[in-house]
């Protein structure tokens, strides 16, 4: 497996490839989630093809207050992971040869960034639109995996390759989860025991509200059994159209109940589909 530590090494191994280059970009602390992307992309590529995962702990989708000096950064742990999935190539560039001091240009989504996480993180989704663009330009891939967990990411990124007709074909791999059904997460490493044992309730009451027939009951549902979670902080819960992220009035259009919740130190998203009812 390939480590390529600089733009220019990056560049020049792509430069060999003939066949598909599938990309999985990350920020690391590497989990089965994360693993589930690679394989998917192992099968995308197929036996001529190649993967690459980045790894790299992005400041400009970070807001002022939040966690990025104190993200996990376990390197030779996710290189291990890499290497057991069979990854081709890992791209770790520095920030500094990533973002110019003087750097003056960024992407901006104007819509679907409007609602969810896009409103309690302002400029995030212009971070990470700005820095999956410079991975696409940098590493030049045939294909890009994404997980449904950052199901407003995903849809974001897929507005942007059709708006800039990006050459890149973006796959959407479903959340992974741990066996008591919380979305797998870097970030789960900062519940403490008590908020992890209550953590699986935040997927339970999606789940049981979704059988719901109207919006509102749903809603009202979602709410109550979050509530009922001791030490829980809801920042947002919305059922919205699943393509456009716009508020979801009725169960005739797929939609998607997603949901952010402080549980102590750690905020946790999570969503999950709401199919058309008949
Ligand atoms: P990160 O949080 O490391 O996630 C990398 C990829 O793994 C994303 O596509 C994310 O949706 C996916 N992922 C994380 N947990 C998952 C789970 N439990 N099931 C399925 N997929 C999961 O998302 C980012 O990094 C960054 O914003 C990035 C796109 C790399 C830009 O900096």
């Amino acid at each position: 497996m390939k480590q390529l530590r600089s733009i220019s090494a990056m560049r020049s191994w792509r430069g060999f490839l003939s066949n598909r280059l599938v990309l999985v970009p990350t920020m690391g602390a590497l989990h089965h989630g994360h693993a589930a992307l690679i394989r998917r992309a192992r099968k995308i590529a197929g036996s001529n093809g190649s993967v690459c995962v980045s790894i790299f702990v992005n400041p400009t989708q970070f807001g002022p207050n939040e966690d990025f000096s104190a993200y996990p950064r376990p390197l030779a742990k996710d290189l291990a992971l890499c290497r057991a999935e069979g990854v081709d190539a890992v791209f770790l560039p520095k920030a500094r040869d990533i973002y110019r001091s003087d750097a003056s240009v960024s992407l901006q989504e104007s819509t679907l960034s409007n609602t969810l996480c896009g409103r309690s993180r302002p400029g995030h989704f212009s971070g990470v639109l700005t820095i999956v663009a410079k991975l696409f330009f940098i590493t030049l891939p045939t294909h890009a995996v994404f997980g449904e967990k950052d199901w407003q990411q995903l849809a974001i990124i897929r507005r942007m390759v059709r708006d800039l007709d990006i050459p890149v074909e973006i796959a959407g791999c479903p959340t992974v989860r741990e066996t008591d059904f919380l979305a797998a997460s870097s970030r789960n490493a900062y519940l403490t025991p008590v908020n992890r044992a209550q953590a699986p309730r935040i997927f339970a009451a999606l789940k049981n509200a979704s059988a719901l027939s109207s919006i509102p009951a749903v809603i009202r549902s979602a709410q109550k059994s979050l509530a009922a979670i001791p030490g829980a902080r809801i920042d947002y819960l919305e059922a919205v159209h699943a393509a456009t992220l716009a508020p979801l009035r009725n169960r005739k259009s797929p939609g998607r109940l997603a949901v952010a919740v402080f549980l102590g130190k750690a905020r946790l998203i999570d969503n999950i589909p709401l199919p058309v009812l008949p």
